[in-house]
């Protein structure tokens, strides 16, 4: 049985059509940067998570640090984040020349509320969760921190397309919240991608400024700013695929939900849920086990594809090396070594999740015993 860790031919074929359809109009617009597919997009998005703006740009990174601008948040400042995530969250603070403040994770791997007010100092100014896999963070208490310390919140919800907290769309929950549309997202274009949501209007008004090279009307450079504008083909393509995220997210669930009932018998599995007041999109199925190494291994000589989201901390990489001590970030250490990713995407089949976890079964019945 031939599994693949994500399946982008057989998503293309499934949609071919409309995606012919959709680079055919832009095609023969005459118009390819900021025109009108952009605008739409904006629109469905923003109305599709409950947002009054939503901009589009180049990519998630880019949402973030266009986010920290907006906020201006600059050097000498400090930002609460996460040290499990992809790297992109902690390169866009330091792009603003900020300081990233790294707080321990849940055993879940998601930032530990419990422990940020200890991180907090006179140079906080921002709290930046991620809700790592799709799941939210626990937000009730990060407003209620952002709210008595006066801190803005940025939700990197780069993973989070379509997930909810207590039944409204992540990324709206904070002053500003970002999505990366890179192919693998459950939302996921054709190429480079990203969007920052927000309810308040002077901080729309600024994210559309800063995209732009700073413009408030043409060759009016009220700031400075960047080049990053979500393109008008990667647009068309992600109203194509807006249309299906929750369906495909539903998708997922499904195959999700049957990992969980097959490896629920496996007293050395834990499988990363979303938490229970939030409804996950299932962007990443993991595990944690004691067993990674080998179990990864057995995984991959049975041709099944697996990959480990993340395997150092960000503060561990070696372009931050020495600039962080990790030693008070005992539970995120701990995660990144016990943690499996599996394959799980919209193109796959309930017998395929059942293949793996066959395998999964012979590895503990007859490598570990
Ligand atoms: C949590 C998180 N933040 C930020 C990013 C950055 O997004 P992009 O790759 O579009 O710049 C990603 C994507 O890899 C991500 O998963």
């Amino acid at each position: 049985m031939k599994i693949k860790f994500n399946n982008f031919q057989e998503e293309v074929k499934e949609y071919q059509e409309e995606f012919i359809a959709a680079v055919e109009a832009v095609l023969f617009s005459g118009w390819y940067i900021l025109g009108r597919e952009v605008l739409a997009f904006e629109k469905e998005f923003a109305n599709y998570l409950g947002a009054k703006h939503c901009i589009g740009v180049g990519n998630g990174l880019e949402a973030l640090q266009i986010s920290l601008m907006a906020l201006g948040i600059r050097e000498g400042d400090e930002v609460i984040t996460t040290p499990i995530s992809a790297v992109a969250t902690t390169l866009a603070i330091l792009a603003v020349k900020a300081r990233p403040v790294f707080v321990d994770t849940t055993e879940d791997g998601l930032i530990d509320t419990n422990k940020i007010s200890q991180a907090l100092t006179k140079h906080t100014k921002v709290i930046l969760p991620v809700h790592l896999y799709g799941n939210s963070v626990e937000l009730s208490k990060i407003l209620a921190l952002c709210k008595r310390h006066k801190l803005y919140l940025i939700e990197d919800a780069c993973q989070a397309h379509g997930s909810q907290y207590r039944s409204r769309k992540l990324g709206t929950f904070g002053d500003l919240g970002c999505f990366s549309f890179y192919p693998t997202k459950n939302l996921g274009g054709l190429g480079d991608g990203g969007a920052i949501v927000t309810n308040k209007n002077k901080l729309a008004s600024l994210c559309y400024q800063i995209r732009d090279y700073g413009q408030k009307g043409k060759y009016k450079h009220v700031r400075y700013g960047l080049n990053s504008r979500l393109d008008e083909i990667q647009a068309a393509i992600l109203k194509v695929k807006l249309k299906n995220l929750d369906k495909n997210n539903d998708k997922r669930e499904q195959l999700a939900l049957r990992y969980m009932h097959n490896l629920s018998k496996f007293p050395q599995i834990k499988v990363i849920k979303p938490p229970g007041d939030s409804k996950g999109n299932f962007h990443l199925f993991v595990i944690q086990t004691r067993e990674r190494d080998q179990l990864k291994l057995y995984l991959e000589k049975s041709d099944i594809p697996v990959a480990v989201h993340y395997p150092l901390l960000i503060p561990q990489q070696l372009f931050l090396k020495g600039f962080y001590n990790c030693q008070n970030l005992p539970n995120a250490k701990k995660f990144v070594k016990r943690i499996l990713s599996l394959p799980c995407h919209p193109q796959m089949t309930i017998q395929q999740v059942d293949y793996i976890c066959g395998k999964i079964n012979s590895f503990y019945y007859n490598e570990v015993g």
